[in-house]
């Protein structure tokens, strides 16, 4: 099975993977025509695709996925579809849920309404290990039944099932991935590897919730935009698949890495009050994924090395997002552990 797709509309690729996956596509497709829409949310942002301003094949909107007359002019200009746009952080889903239904079901169902109508030949919708909720043993596999348990794994699942209802009832061509907790250059400071990144490199606390022993499948994020590509040209319609690495790692453990990495004592570790609902195992059957050929280049220890010193050299990117709003955010997030 392979598909040639000479024009994408990526959604949500100013943001952490989506603009990664760009960067992918540009360099190892360079004749694939290329659309962004985005929102910009205080997640988007146009520094993360800059190098591609101006460029043959690329252009990007400003828009929003719910606003269904954009999406089906755009759609109309394209082959396929590649959703990553969403509200995604589980900390601000517990502060405004509403917003996450919005964008993470309603937009993915606007997305979904448009590729049926221009009968697209693909649409990839990149989901998340968190429809499973929290796995306590074994692995998840693809067949497994949806347990979500935050507003955003909710949110996530509800837009897979919408997805879904349109490839059973209308013949969607759906592609699925559900990818792992991602870590790399351009992520914003709210996900556990780069507020400790950055927090590190300012000698500031690390806050790890409760006792940090909460177990994630931490994988590079390059890793996971190979996987995408790979799934959207090589996989056959209907295809889901896990994607991660298959290890697990505990926030203390990625805390202790970094503290190693950037040369700062390890008293900068805070335990603090914990998030509500919080999942303590997610792990991935990803024997799916390799029997098409994917498996992980990029180890943790590498990904992280090279994600500390992108970091540090990129701070000219991260320091005008840590600053008013953002604060704000953090205060009301992070509360002392009650003893
Ligand atoms: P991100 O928060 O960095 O980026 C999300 C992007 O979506 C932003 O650019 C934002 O402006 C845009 N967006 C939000 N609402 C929009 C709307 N209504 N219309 C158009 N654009 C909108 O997220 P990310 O970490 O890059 O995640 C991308 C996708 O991958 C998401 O669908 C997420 O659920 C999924 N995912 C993320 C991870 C992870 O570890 N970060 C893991 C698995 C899956
Ligand atoms: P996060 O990066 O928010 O991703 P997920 O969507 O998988 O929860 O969090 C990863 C893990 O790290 C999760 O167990 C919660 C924990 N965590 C902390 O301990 N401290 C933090 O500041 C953050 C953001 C997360």
């Amino acid at each position: 099975m392979s598909r040639t797709l000479k024009r994408l509309l990526v959604a949500g690729a100013a943001g952490f993977i989506g603009s990664n996956f760009v960067r992918h596509v540009r360099k190892t497709r360079p004749d694939v025509d290329i659309a962004v829409l985005d929102k910009l949310t205080y997640a988007g942002n146009l520094a993360n695709l800059r190098e591609f301003e101006g460029t043959r094949g690329y252009r990007f909107v400003h828009g929003d996925v719910c606003d269904a007359d954009l999406v089906n002019t755009l759609a109309g200009q394209v082959d396929a579809i590649v959703n990553f746009a969403a509200e995604t952080h589980v900390d601000r889903s517990l502060m405004d849920p509403f917003a996450f239904i919005e964008t993470d079901v309603r937009g993915t169902a606007v997305l979904c309404e448009a590729a049926r109508r221009y009968g697209h030949q693909a649409f990839l919708l990149v989901s998340t290990d968190e429809v499973y909720g929290q796995v306590s043993e074994g692995r998840s596999r693809e067949d497994d039944s949806f347990r979500p348990r935050s507003p955003y794994s909710a949110s996530k699942a509800g837009g897979e099932h919408i997805a879904h209802a349109y490839a059973e009832s209308f013949g969607l061509p759906l592609l699925v991935t559900r990818g792992s907790n991602n870590y790399g250059p351009f992520q914003y400071p709210e996900k556990l590897v780069p507020v400790l990144v950055t927090n590190a490199i300012d000698g500031m606390k690390l806050p790890l919730y409760n006792d940090g022993s909460a177990v994630r499948d931490y994988i590079y994020v390059e890793d996971h935009c190979r996987a995408i590509d790979l799934v959207l040209h090589e996989a056959a319609v209907g295809g889901v698949y896990n994607v991660g690495t298959g290890l697990e790692t505990t926030g203390l453990q990625v805390a202790e890495a970094v503290l190693e990495i950037t040369g700062k004592p390890r008293s900068l570790i805070e335990f603090v009050a914990d998030r509500p609902g919080h999942d303590y195992r997610y792990a991935l059957d990803i024997s799916r994924i390799s029997a098409l050929g994917w498996e992980p280049q990029v180890s943790f220890a590498e990904g992280l090395e090279r994600t500390v010193r992108w970091y540090e050299h990129h701070q000219d990117w991260w320091r005008p997002l840590k600053s008013g709003d953002y604060w704000e955010y953090y205060k009301r997030n992070y509360r002392p552990l009650s003893t």
